[in-house]
């Protein structure tokens, strides 16, 4: 996969350079680009932004530096999809994604991750201040498909923080970026519930005992007790996604985790 990532604070994005995603990038699985805005504007200020019109506080990003910084993102992913397609992993005429974060956008999900994990290219324009010039998604629209998309209800100063988290809930779910597939089976969110309490050694720590099922070596209780945890788990801290999820299994009982 590639994936440019367009801001004014190229240098927030570096840590999208360690661990599990910058061995990603090493082995060739993960390709990821950082543009500086600035690079796009030519006064002697290198101007990113100006008054709202209408009045309000705060600046908005100003759209020329964003057209010119996104055509050049979208010739590069012509490129990378034209020669995706002559090894038929993209489809004729698909446009590629640019994820803009806006506390305002669809809310990002392990849904969404798995969604966009499948794209061969993804852009991401980091808003700051009151946000991008409206007219560049609309302009944006006819090269891109478009998605606002927001981490969560709660204001951050701008898209970078959001970028990073969404870039490494994507990027793990490709092949080979996480070196144990199975640890992706089991976790929070896979199968719409949150993931059920883990424990390693010693099983007596501190007056507190690991669950004795945990230790019985039976593999149909252990099952059952975790399910049991993950539907307990998900009624005292996320009764909503009970909604979505199969909660025949859950025995009721005590509610708080
Ligand atoms: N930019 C500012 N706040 C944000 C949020 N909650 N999610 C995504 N991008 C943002």
């Amino acid at each position: 996969m590639r994936i440019d990532v367009v801001s004014i604070f190229p240098e927030y994005l570096a840590p999208l350079r360690l661990s599990l995603l910058g061995r990603a990038q090493e082995d060739g699985i993960l390709e990821l680009e950082v543009h500086d805005l600035r690079e796009f504007t030519f006064d002697r200020h290198r101007t990113v932004d100006d008054t709202p019109y209408g009045g309000g506080a705060g600046m908005v990003m100003k759209p020329e530096p964003w057209a010119l910084a996104l055509e050049a993102v979208f010739t590069a992913h012509s490129e990378r999809r034209g020669s995706d397609r002559q090894t038929e992993r993209t489809t004729l005429g698909e446009r590629p994604v640019l994820i803009v974060p806006s506390p305002a956008g669809e809310v990002f999900t392990q849904a969404l991750a798995h969604e966009l994990a499948n794209e061969p290219t993804l852009a991401f324009a980091c808003g700051r201040y009151e946000g991008i010039d409206e007219r560049v998604l609309d302009w944006a629209r006819e090269r891109f498909e478009v998605r606002p998309v927001s981490l969560g209800d709660y204001v951050l100063n701008g898209g970078e923080v959001a970028v990073m988290a969404m870039v490494e809930a994507i990027a793990r779910l490709i092949p080979g970026v996480v070196g144990n597939p199975e640890s992706l089976v089991e976790e929070s969110h896979s199968d719409g519930l949150l993931e059920y309490p883990v424990y390693t050694k010693p099983s007596s720590w501190r007056g507190l005992d690991v669950p004795e099922v945990l230790l019985s070596g039976n593999h149909g209780r252990i099952a059952k007790w975790r399910r049991e945890q993950q539907l307990r788990r998900t009624a005292a801290r996320r009764p909503e996604l009970l909604d979505g999820a199969d909660a025949s299994q859950f025995s009721g009982g005590e509610r708080e985790v």
